[in-house]
Protein backbone atom coordinates (compact mmCIF):
# COMPACT_ATOMS: atom_id res chain seq x y z
CA UNK A 1 0.00 0.00 0.00
CA UNK A 2 1.03 3.65 -1.08
CA UNK A 3 0.56 6.69 1.23
CA UNK A 4 1.62 9.99 0.56
CA UNK A 5 1.76 13.24 3.08
CA UNK A 6 1.90 16.31 1.10
CA UNK A 7 2.97 19.20 3.35
CA UNK A 8 3.12 21.85 0.73
CA UNK A 9 5.32 23.42 -1.53
CA UNK A 10 6.48 20.43 -3.41
CA UNK A 11 6.96 18.37 -0.20
CA UNK A 12 5.71 15.23 -0.62
CA UNK A 13 6.80 11.96 1.33
CA UNK A 14 5.75 8.65 0.12
CA UNK A 15 4.74 5.94 2.96
CA UNK A 16 4.95 2.53 1.75
CA UNK A 17 3.20 -0.28 3.91
CA UNK A 18 2.95 -3.53 3.64
CA UNK A 19 4.66 -6.80 1.64
CA UNK A 20 6.10 -5.17 -1.29
CA UNK A 21 8.20 -2.52 1.12
CA UNK A 22 11.56 -4.24 0.55
CA UNK A 23 10.97 -3.59 -3.26
CA UNK A 24 9.91 -0.10 -2.62
CA UNK A 25 13.16 0.41 -0.58
CA UNK A 26 15.56 -1.12 -3.31
CA UNK A 27 13.94 1.37 -6.29
CA UNK A 28 14.16 4.10 -3.94
CA UNK A 29 18.30 3.22 -2.95
CA UNK A 30 18.82 2.71 -6.71
CA UNK A 31 20.10 6.58 -7.56
CA UNK A 32 21.99 6.41 -3.99
CA UNK A 33 23.84 3.33 -5.19
CA UNK A 34 24.25 4.49 -8.62
CA UNK A 35 25.57 7.68 -7.64
CA UNK A 36 27.84 5.78 -4.99
CA UNK A 37 26.51 7.99 -2.53
CA UNK A 38 27.23 6.70 1.63
CA UNK A 39 24.54 5.10 2.98
CA UNK A 40 24.33 5.41 7.05
CA UNK A 41 22.10 3.28 9.06
CA UNK A 42 21.13 4.45 12.74
CA UNK A 43 20.08 2.01 14.94
CA UNK A 44 19.51 1.17 18.85
CA UNK A 45 21.10 -2.16 20.46
CA UNK A 46 17.38 -3.97 20.24
CA UNK A 47 16.81 -2.74 16.50
CA UNK A 48 20.30 -4.03 15.89
CA UNK A 49 19.88 -7.30 17.41
CA UNK A 50 16.40 -8.00 15.97
CA UNK A 51 15.66 -5.36 12.92
CA UNK A 52 19.02 -4.94 11.02
CA UNK A 53 19.54 -8.74 9.69
CA UNK A 54 16.21 -8.75 8.68
CA UNK A 55 16.93 -5.48 6.22
CA UNK A 56 20.15 -6.21 5.29
CA UNK A 57 19.11 -9.81 4.59
CA UNK A 58 16.06 -8.14 2.34
CA UNK A 59 18.14 -5.44 1.08
CA UNK A 60 21.19 -6.64 -0.97
CA UNK A 61 21.84 -2.97 -2.08
CA UNK A 62 22.50 -1.97 2.21
CA UNK A 63 25.68 -4.63 2.36
CA UNK A 64 27.97 -1.60 2.09
CA UNK A 65 25.91 0.91 4.08
CA UNK A 66 27.48 1.51 7.70
CA UNK A 67 26.23 1.15 10.78
CA UNK A 68 25.95 3.71 13.23
CA UNK A 69 25.11 1.57 16.82
CA UNK A 70 23.27 4.18 19.75
CA UNK A 71 22.19 2.41 23.38
CA UNK A 72 18.07 1.84 23.56
CA UNK A 73 15.66 4.03 25.55
CA UNK A 74 14.19 7.55 25.57
CA UNK A 75 17.59 9.16 27.96
CA UNK A 76 19.39 8.27 24.52
CA UNK A 77 17.67 11.01 22.56
CA UNK A 78 19.84 13.20 24.15
CA UNK A 79 22.43 16.42 22.92
CA UNK A 80 25.44 13.83 23.74
CA UNK A 81 23.88 11.17 21.72
CA UNK A 82 23.10 13.13 19.00
CA UNK A 83 26.34 14.77 18.60
CA UNK A 84 27.83 11.35 18.95
CA UNK A 85 26.18 11.05 15.56
CA UNK A 86 27.38 14.32 13.83
CA UNK A 87 31.04 13.62 14.83
CA UNK A 88 30.10 9.82 13.56
CA UNK A 89 29.38 11.17 10.48
CA UNK A 90 31.95 13.58 9.68
CA UNK A 91 34.46 10.87 10.50
CA UNK A 92 33.45 8.66 8.55
CA UNK A 93 33.03 11.53 5.51
CA UNK A 94 29.67 11.52 5.12
CA UNK A 95 28.62 14.53 2.64
CA UNK A 96 25.41 16.30 1.86
CA UNK A 97 24.11 13.84 -0.65
CA UNK A 98 24.54 11.01 1.73
CA UNK A 99 21.85 8.99 2.86
CA UNK A 100 20.68 8.56 6.73
CA UNK A 101 18.55 5.14 7.63
CA UNK A 102 16.22 5.40 10.66
CA UNK A 103 15.52 1.83 11.65
CA UNK A 104 13.91 1.81 15.25
CA UNK A 105 11.38 3.28 17.27
CA UNK A 106 10.36 6.83 18.10
CA UNK A 107 13.19 7.43 19.65
CA UNK A 108 15.64 6.28 16.78
CA UNK A 109 13.01 8.19 14.23
CA UNK A 110 13.07 11.37 16.21
CA UNK A 111 17.04 11.45 17.08
CA UNK A 112 17.66 10.31 13.47
CA UNK A 113 15.12 12.90 12.04
CA UNK A 114 17.06 15.12 14.12
CA UNK A 115 20.71 14.82 13.32
CA UNK A 116 20.11 14.58 9.63
CA UNK A 117 17.91 18.05 9.35
CA UNK A 118 21.05 19.79 11.01
CA UNK A 119 24.20 18.20 9.43
CA UNK A 120 25.45 20.22 6.53
CA UNK A 121 22.04 22.22 7.06
CA UNK A 122 20.06 18.75 5.66
CA UNK A 123 20.51 15.55 4.44
CA UNK A 124 18.34 13.04 3.06
CA UNK A 125 17.06 10.67 4.93
CA UNK A 126 14.26 8.15 5.62
CA UNK A 127 12.47 5.85 8.55
CA UNK A 128 11.81 2.04 8.98
CA UNK A 129 10.21 2.27 11.81
CA UNK A 130 9.95 -1.04 14.01
CA UNK A 131 7.21 -0.09 17.22
CA UNK A 132 3.83 0.27 16.67
CA UNK A 133 3.89 3.54 18.46
CA UNK A 134 6.62 4.73 15.59
CA UNK A 135 4.86 3.15 12.47
CA UNK A 136 1.64 4.76 13.20
CA UNK A 137 2.85 8.03 14.99
CA UNK A 138 6.39 9.03 15.30
CA UNK A 139 7.69 8.38 12.03
CA UNK A 140 5.31 10.33 10.54
CA UNK A 141 4.55 14.28 10.37
CA UNK A 142 7.98 15.91 10.16
CA UNK A 143 8.05 16.15 13.94
CA UNK A 144 12.34 15.41 15.15
CA UNK A 145 13.33 16.22 17.90
CA UNK A 146 15.54 15.45 21.48
CA UNK A 147 15.32 16.50 24.77
CA UNK A 148 17.28 18.86 26.67
CA UNK A 149 18.07 17.63 30.54
CA UNK A 150 14.61 16.21 31.57
CA UNK A 151 12.57 18.45 29.37
CA UNK A 152 11.29 16.37 26.47
CA UNK A 153 11.78 17.49 23.20
CA UNK A 154 13.28 20.86 24.07
CA UNK A 155 15.25 21.28 20.76
CA UNK A 156 13.75 19.89 17.00
CA UNK A 157 12.65 20.62 13.96
CA UNK A 158 9.80 19.94 11.32
CA UNK A 159 11.78 18.55 8.52
CA UNK A 160 10.72 15.49 6.14
CA UNK A 161 11.79 12.31 5.45
CA UNK A 162 12.00 11.26 1.99
CA UNK A 163 9.40 8.70 2.45
CA UNK A 164 9.10 5.58 5.03
CA UNK A 165 9.31 2.10 5.23
CA UNK A 166 6.64 -0.06 7.09
CA UNK A 167 7.18 -3.46 7.56
CA UNK A 168 4.70 -4.85 10.05
CA UNK A 169 6.58 -7.87 10.38
CA UNK A 170 9.03 -5.93 12.72
CA UNK A 171 6.22 -5.89 15.63
CA UNK A 172 6.81 -9.38 15.92
CA UNK A 173 9.79 -9.10 18.31
CA UNK A 174 8.16 -6.22 20.73
CA UNK A 175 7.58 -6.91 24.22
CA UNK A 176 3.91 -6.37 24.74
CA UNK A 177 4.46 -3.47 26.88
CA UNK A 178 5.52 -1.65 24.16
CA UNK A 179 2.91 -3.05 21.91
CA UNK A 180 0.26 -1.31 24.07
CA UNK A 181 2.40 1.94 23.87
CA UNK A 182 1.61 2.39 20.47
CA UNK A 183 -1.96 0.80 20.56
CA UNK A 184 -3.01 3.29 23.04
CA UNK A 185 -2.05 6.12 20.21
CA UNK A 186 -4.17 3.85 17.96
CA UNK A 187 -7.21 4.51 20.28
CA UNK A 188 -6.32 7.76 20.71
CA UNK A 189 -6.42 8.31 16.75
CA UNK A 190 -9.71 6.37 16.17
CA UNK A 191 -10.88 8.72 19.26
CA UNK A 192 -10.34 11.93 17.11
CA UNK A 193 -10.88 11.19 14.11
CA UNK A 194 -12.56 8.11 13.29
CA UNK A 195 -15.97 6.79 14.86
CA UNK A 196 -15.57 3.76 12.37
CA UNK A 197 -12.38 2.81 13.84
CA UNK A 198 -13.14 3.21 16.84
CA UNK A 199 -16.43 0.97 16.85
CA UNK A 200 -13.63 -1.48 15.02
CA UNK A 201 -11.38 -1.51 17.84
CA UNK A 202 -14.08 -2.23 20.26
CA UNK A 203 -15.82 -4.73 18.25
CA UNK A 204 -12.47 -6.61 17.62
CA UNK A 205 -11.39 -6.22 21.21
CA UNK A 206 -7.73 -6.12 22.89
CA UNK A 207 -6.91 -9.71 22.80
CA UNK A 208 -8.67 -10.79 19.12
CA UNK A 209 -6.82 -7.77 18.03
CA UNK A 210 -2.90 -9.23 19.34
CA UNK A 211 -3.95 -12.82 18.30
CA UNK A 212 -3.59 -11.91 14.93
CA UNK A 213 -0.43 -12.35 13.70
CA UNK A 214 1.78 -9.06 12.99
CA UNK A 215 2.66 -9.82 9.16
CA UNK A 216 -1.48 -10.37 8.30
CA UNK A 217 -3.28 -7.68 6.29
CA UNK A 218 -5.70 -6.72 9.23
CA UNK A 219 -2.57 -4.80 10.65
CA UNK A 220 -1.20 -4.39 7.57
CA UNK A 221 -4.47 -2.02 7.38
CA UNK A 222 -5.00 -0.92 10.31
CA UNK A 223 -1.18 1.18 10.59
CA UNK A 224 -2.34 2.14 7.16
CA UNK A 225 -5.24 3.81 8.39
CA UNK A 226 -3.84 5.74 11.18
CA UNK A 227 -1.31 7.06 8.96
CA UNK A 228 -3.62 8.06 6.95
CA UNK A 229 -5.47 9.53 9.38
CA UNK A 230 -2.42 11.28 10.64
CA UNK A 231 -1.72 12.75 7.22
CA UNK A 232 -4.73 14.70 7.22
CA UNK A 233 -4.26 16.25 10.33
CA UNK A 234 -1.00 17.51 9.63
CA UNK A 235 -1.39 18.51 5.88
CA UNK A 236 -3.91 20.73 7.66
CA UNK A 237 -1.65 21.99 10.26
CA UNK A 238 1.99 21.48 9.47
CA UNK A 239 4.12 23.33 11.80
CA UNK A 240 1.17 22.14 14.95
CA UNK A 241 0.03 25.94 15.45
CA UNK A 242 -3.90 24.54 15.93
CA UNK A 243 -6.18 21.56 14.72
CA UNK A 244 -2.79 19.25 15.10
CA UNK A 245 -3.26 19.97 18.73
CA UNK A 246 -6.19 17.06 18.95
CA UNK A 247 -3.42 14.50 18.47
CA UNK A 248 -2.23 15.31 22.02
CA UNK A 249 -6.00 14.24 23.50
CA UNK A 250 -4.89 11.88 26.69
CA UNK A 251 -1.64 13.50 26.95
CA UNK A 252 -1.80 16.75 29.13
CA UNK A 253 -3.08 14.05 32.31
CA UNK A 254 -1.24 11.64 31.05
CA UNK A 255 2.01 13.16 31.20
CA UNK A 256 0.86 14.41 34.68
CA UNK A 257 0.17 10.67 35.30
CA UNK A 258 3.50 9.61 34.24
CA UNK A 259 5.36 11.86 36.14
CA UNK A 260 3.96 10.88 39.04
CA UNK A 261 4.53 6.83 38.68
CA UNK A 262 7.86 8.42 38.07
CA UNK A 263 8.22 10.20 41.26
CA UNK A 264 6.37 7.38 43.40
CA UNK A 265 9.69 4.48 41.99
CA UNK A 266 9.62 0.81 41.80
CA UNK A 267 6.76 0.31 38.97
CA UNK A 268 6.29 3.58 37.06
CA UNK A 269 3.96 3.42 34.49
CA UNK A 270 4.42 3.10 30.88
CA UNK A 271 3.80 6.18 28.40
CA UNK A 272 1.37 4.45 26.60
CA UNK A 273 -0.42 3.18 30.16
CA UNK A 274 -0.17 6.86 31.36
CA UNK A 275 -2.00 8.08 27.97
CA UNK A 276 -5.03 5.85 28.32
CA UNK A 277 -5.47 6.82 31.68
CA UNK A 278 -5.04 10.34 30.69
CA UNK A 279 -7.67 9.48 28.01
CA UNK A 280 -10.09 8.51 30.61
CA UNK A 281 -9.46 11.63 32.87
CA UNK A 282 -10.14 13.95 29.35
CA UNK A 283 -13.10 12.31 28.26
CA UNK A 284 -14.95 13.13 31.05
CA UNK A 285 -14.00 16.93 30.74
CA UNK A 286 -15.50 16.14 27.01
CA UNK A 287 -18.46 15.39 28.82
CA UNK A 288 -18.36 18.36 31.17
CA UNK A 289 -17.50 20.66 28.13
CA UNK A 290 -17.55 19.18 24.78
CA UNK A 291 -20.42 17.79 25.17
CA UNK A 292 -19.94 13.74 24.62
CA UNK A 293 -22.81 11.73 25.59
CA UNK A 294 -22.16 10.00 29.39
CA UNK A 295 -22.74 6.67 27.51
CA UNK A 296 -20.08 7.24 25.32
CA UNK A 297 -17.69 8.29 28.27
CA UNK A 298 -18.56 4.96 29.96
CA UNK A 299 -17.76 2.56 27.10
CA UNK A 300 -14.65 4.60 26.36
CA UNK A 301 -13.48 4.05 30.23
CA UNK A 302 -14.59 0.44 29.84
CA UNK A 303 -12.61 -0.01 26.55
CA UNK A 304 -9.82 1.64 28.35
CA UNK A 305 -9.96 -0.56 31.50
CA UNK A 306 -10.37 -3.80 29.73
CA UNK A 307 -6.37 -3.33 28.85
CA UNK A 308 -4.27 -0.71 30.69
CA UNK A 309 -4.61 -1.25 34.31
CA UNK A 310 -6.29 1.24 36.36
CA UNK A 311 -3.66 3.37 38.53
CA UNK A 312 -4.42 3.91 42.03
CA UNK A 313 -4.30 7.88 43.04
CA UNK A 314 -3.93 8.54 46.80
CA UNK A 315 -5.39 11.58 48.32
CA UNK A 316 -1.87 13.71 48.44
CA UNK A 317 -1.09 12.50 44.64
CA UNK A 318 -3.81 15.21 43.50
CA UNK A 319 -1.80 18.57 44.46
CA UNK A 320 1.41 16.97 42.78
CA UNK A 321 -0.87 16.13 39.34
CA UNK A 322 -2.39 19.76 39.06
CA UNK A 323 1.43 21.18 39.35
CA UNK A 324 2.73 18.86 36.32
CA UNK A 325 -0.36 20.30 34.52
CA UNK A 326 0.23 23.92 35.54
CA UNK A 327 3.65 23.85 34.14
CA UNK A 328 2.49 22.32 31.10
CA UNK A 329 3.37 24.44 28.08
CA UNK A 330 -0.66 24.56 27.08
CA UNK A 331 -1.14 26.47 30.46
CA UNK A 332 -2.89 29.83 29.97
CA UNK A 333 -4.36 32.58 32.25
CA UNK A 334 -7.42 30.82 31.92
CA UNK A 335 -6.49 27.53 32.99
CA UNK A 336 -5.24 24.52 30.59
CA UNK A 337 -5.66 24.13 26.50
CA UNK A 338 -7.14 20.70 25.93
CA UNK A 339 -8.45 18.69 22.82
CA UNK A 340 -11.67 17.33 23.62
CA UNK A 341 -14.36 14.93 22.24
CA UNK A 342 -17.35 16.29 21.09
CA UNK A 343 -18.01 12.62 20.17
CA UNK A 344 -15.78 9.46 19.07
CA UNK A 345 -13.97 10.24 16.10
CA UNK A 346 -14.56 13.99 16.34
CA UNK A 347 -12.15 16.32 18.73
CA UNK A 348 -11.92 19.97 18.95
CA UNK A 349 -8.62 21.55 19.93
CA UNK A 350 -8.09 24.35 22.14
CA UNK A 351 -10.46 24.29 25.38
CA UNK A 352 -9.62 25.83 27.81
CA UNK A 353 -10.48 23.73 31.04
CA UNK A 354 -9.87 25.48 34.87
CA UNK A 355 -8.30 23.83 37.70
CA UNK A 356 -11.59 22.69 39.64
CA UNK A 357 -13.01 21.35 36.47
CA UNK A 358 -9.40 19.41 35.91
CA UNK A 359 -9.68 18.23 39.18
CA UNK A 360 -13.47 16.84 38.80
CA UNK A 361 -11.84 14.83 35.80
CA UNK A 362 -9.26 13.24 38.26
CA UNK A 363 -11.74 12.67 40.80
CA UNK A 364 -14.22 10.95 38.52
CA UNK A 365 -11.39 8.83 37.17
CA UNK A 366 -10.60 7.58 41.25
CA UNK A 367 -13.92 7.28 41.69
CA UNK A 368 -13.97 4.22 38.75
CA UNK A 369 -13.60 0.77 40.70
CA UNK A 370 -10.18 -0.97 39.60
N1 LIG B 1 7.78 12.83 16.29
C1 LIG B 1 6.55 12.56 16.69
O1 LIG B 1 5.56 13.04 16.11
C2 LIG B 1 6.34 11.63 17.85
C3 LIG B 1 5.05 11.18 18.16
C4 LIG B 1 4.90 10.29 19.23
C5 LIG B 1 6.01 9.89 19.97
N2 LIG B 1 7.26 10.35 19.63
C6 LIG B 1 8.44 9.93 20.39
O2 LIG B 1 8.58 8.51 20.26
C7 LIG B 1 9.37 8.04 21.35
C8 LIG B 1 8.80 6.74 21.84
O3 LIG B 1 8.87 5.79 20.79
P1 LIG B 1 8.75 4.21 21.07
O4 LIG B 1 7.61 3.95 21.96
O5 LIG B 1 8.82 3.56 19.75
O6 LIG B 1 10.04 3.91 21.98
P2 LIG B 1 11.52 3.38 21.64
O7 LIG B 1 12.03 3.90 20.37
O8 LIG B 1 12.32 3.62 22.87
O9 LIG B 1 11.28 1.82 21.48
C9 LIG B 1 10.83 1.06 22.59
C10 LIG B 1 11.78 -0.11 22.86
O10 LIG B 1 11.59 -1.10 21.86
C11 LIG B 1 12.85 -1.47 21.29
N3 LIG B 1 12.56 -1.88 19.94
C12 LIG B 1 12.23 -1.10 18.88
N4 LIG B 1 11.86 -1.86 17.85
C13 LIG B 1 11.97 -3.14 18.24
C14 LIG B 1 11.67 -4.38 17.61
N5 LIG B 1 11.12 -4.44 16.40
N6 LIG B 1 11.89 -5.53 18.32
C15 LIG B 1 12.38 -5.48 19.60
N7 LIG B 1 12.65 -4.33 20.25
C16 LIG B 1 12.44 -3.17 19.56
C17 LIG B 1 13.72 -0.24 21.43
O11 LIG B 1 15.08 -0.59 21.41
C18 LIG B 1 13.27 0.25 22.81
O12 LIG B 1 13.93 -0.47 23.82
C19 LIG B 1 9.36 9.14 22.40
O13 LIG B 1 10.64 9.73 22.46
C20 LIG B 1 8.33 10.13 21.88
O14 LIG B 1 8.66 11.47 22.24
C21 LIG B 1 7.44 11.21 18.60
Amino acid sequence: MNLSLNTGAGNLVHIYVGSSVFASLHDFLEPFIHAKEKIFILVDENTSDFCLPVLLSQTGDLRNAEVMRTNAGEKNKSLETAGWIWNSLAERGATRHSLLINLGGGVITDLGGFVASIYKRGIPFVHIPTTLLAMTDASVGGKTGINLGKIKNQLGTFHNPEAIFIHTGFLETLDMETILDGLAEVLKMALVADKDLWDELSLLTFTGLTGIPFRDETWVKLVNRCISLKCGIVEKDFRDTGTREILNFGHTVGHAFESLSMQNGMNSMSHGRAVALGMICESQLSFMKTGLKASERDFIVRMILSVYRHYKLEENDLSFLTECMDQDKKQSVQGTRFPLLESPGKAVAGVICNSSEVLESIDFYRNLQP
